[in-house]
């Protein structure tokens, strides 16, 4: 099996915040994430597809098809937007880092042309990493 991965980034804004906790509350629970007028992060985004290299093409998946499957499902939908807002695929859902990474991968997942979607990982900063392996 090879597992190649594209990697990505981009700049959004969330709150993190449980609308049934007062403002205090929530602060408590989720620090400076829980601003109540919003704040940003610079994240990094790597997706790997598993497969086995097509003996035609030498490939598991063409790479670049990949960099414009995550640009246009995921990428324009995220980048410099707010993630409780903007985003189709957030509306709802609480935008924690791990949250994030489920739900791209559900944008992604049934979009992989040959291999199979290995995982999701997302930064969130430098030191701090959330990443899905499906199920
Ligand atoms: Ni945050």
């Amino acid at each position: 099996m090879v597992y190649i991965t594209r990697r990505e980034t981009f700049a959004a804004a969330h709150r993190l915040f449980n609308p049934e906790l007062t403002d205090e509350e929530n602060y408590k629970l989720y620090g400076k994430c829980s601003n109540p007028n919003w704040h940003g992060h610079n994240y990094t985004l790597e997706v790997v597809v598993a497969g086995k290299p097509d003996p035609s093409t030498g490939f598991v998946m063409d790479i670049k098809q990949l960099k414009e499957i995550i640009r246009k499902n995921v990428i324009e939908k995220v980048d410099h937007k707010n993630l409780n807002i903007d985003t189709d695929f957030m509306i709802g859902i609480l935008p924690s880092a791990e949250n994030i990474a489920i739900a791209i991968w559900r944008q992604l997942e049934d979009k992989i042309p040959s291999g199979k979607l290995y995982s999701v990982k997302l930064y969130e900063t430098e030191n701090n990493y959330f990443e899905y392996k499906g199920e």
